[in-house]
């Protein structure tokens, strides 16, 4: 006859139930208990096989055994219940006074930054801003700048660089060509710029595109002179790389100009001390620029007699490219977001 300590299975069983951290592991204890093969089912077994006398007594025993046993386990599996639900409360609690992730905004391109900058700077100096198509013709862009089609010149602006189209018409490949529309239509004195998008057939690299800014410029008036130029030039990189800038002019050519000077400004990264930017001369090349020539009045139905003035043309690019420290001239065309979104 097996032996049966029902007091000590009891207590064995309650013990473990006060231990249990989880409703998981209650329900194991619960298994081992009442399960299929727990320990309830083998005693119910052993019971019908004790002798007569110790069977009554013994049966309801274990009633009572099993009733005690499956109250504790309620109170523990409510205990249990209530201990997770203040947990996952403490874990899950929202805050609903966080203001939500603000929506994603667009924002300006630098090269549009840097052509407001320019702009405004040079509104507020009395200059108007002006645009012209970015398809032209060649008079336009070449014969009226003094650009005849054989001369060498039309080297040195890229002839060989022009992309010319099927249907006639090339892409401008300076903006230039809107001083001659512009003064074709309006008398002098006159003080434009003109930011605008050109177009050359280059091999593209850090340093250049082939499509990229250019901001020209035209000022003329009745002694307008180098002077003129200078303080305007000045006036302008001061203002717009908010520091002192010096400028230095070097003789160059350019057919629709004369004289025609190249505009060095002093390194706007080390100061004029010398850096790998500027490759230690302390002066980047920033501009080309001269007083116009005086064909070019001609060829806008203007008396050269009459009429005196300078002409410039930066690179924007190269200017957005100074003023944020941009190393690469093509990320402004790489719709790359890594490099847009700092702006
Ligand atoms: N158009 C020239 C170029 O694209 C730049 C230039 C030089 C513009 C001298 C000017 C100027 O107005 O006077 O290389």
């Amino acid at each position: 006859m097996k032996k049966i300590n029902l007091l000590n299975f009891e207590r064995e069983i309650k013990e473990k139930i006060k231990k249990a951290q989880s409703l998981k592991e209650l329900d194991e204890i619960f298994k081992e208990a009442f399960g299929k093969d727990g320990k309830i089912k083998k005693i119910s077994k052993i019971i019908p096989t004790l002798p007569k006398e110790k069977r009554k007594i013994v049966g309801q025993q274990f009633g009572k055994v099993k009733e005690a046993l499956i109250q504790v386990f309620n109170a523990k599996a409510e205990e249990l219940r209530a201990k997770a639900e203040k947990e996952t409360e403490e874990k899950e609690w929202i805050d609903v006074t966080i203001p939500p992730p603000k929506p994603l905004v667009g924002h300006y391109h630098p090269l549009t930054l840097v052509r407001r900058k320019i702009e405004e700077i040079f509104q507020s100096m009395g200059f108007e801003v002006v645009e012209g198509p970015e398809i032209e013709d060649e008079w336009h862009n070449f014969d009226a700048l003094n650009i005849p089609p054989d001369h060498p010149a039309r080297d040195v602006l890229s002839l060989g660089k022009t992309f010319y189209l099927k249907g006639g018409g090339i892409m401008r490949s300076h903006t230039s060509s809107v001083q001659i529309r512009y003064m074709e239509k309006t008398h002098p004195p006159l003080r434009i710029i003109v930011p605008g998008r050109v177009f050359r057939l280059d091999a593209i690299d850090a340093s250049h595109e082939i499509d990229f800014w250019q901001l020209e410029g035209l000022m003329v008036g009745k002694d307008i002179s180098v002077a003129n130029f200078k303080a305007i030039i000045e006036e302008f990189l001061k203002r717009f790389f908010e520091k002192e800038i010096k400028i230095r002019l070097r003789p160059s050519y350019f057919p629709f100009t004369e004289p025609s000077f190249e505009v060095d400004i002093s390194c706007v990264l080390c100061n004029g001390k010398g850096c790998q930017v500027c490759k230690n001369s302390g002066w980047l090349e920033c501009a080309g620029a001269g007083m116009v020539h005086p064909q070019v009045y001609k060829n806008c139905g203007l008396d050269p007699r009459d009429w005196q003035g300078f002409a410039f043309g930066f690179g924007i690019n190269r200017l957005a490219m100074l003023k944020y420290k941009i190393l690469d001239i093509r990320l402004f065309n790489s719709g790359d977001l890594r490099f847009l979104s700092q702006f």
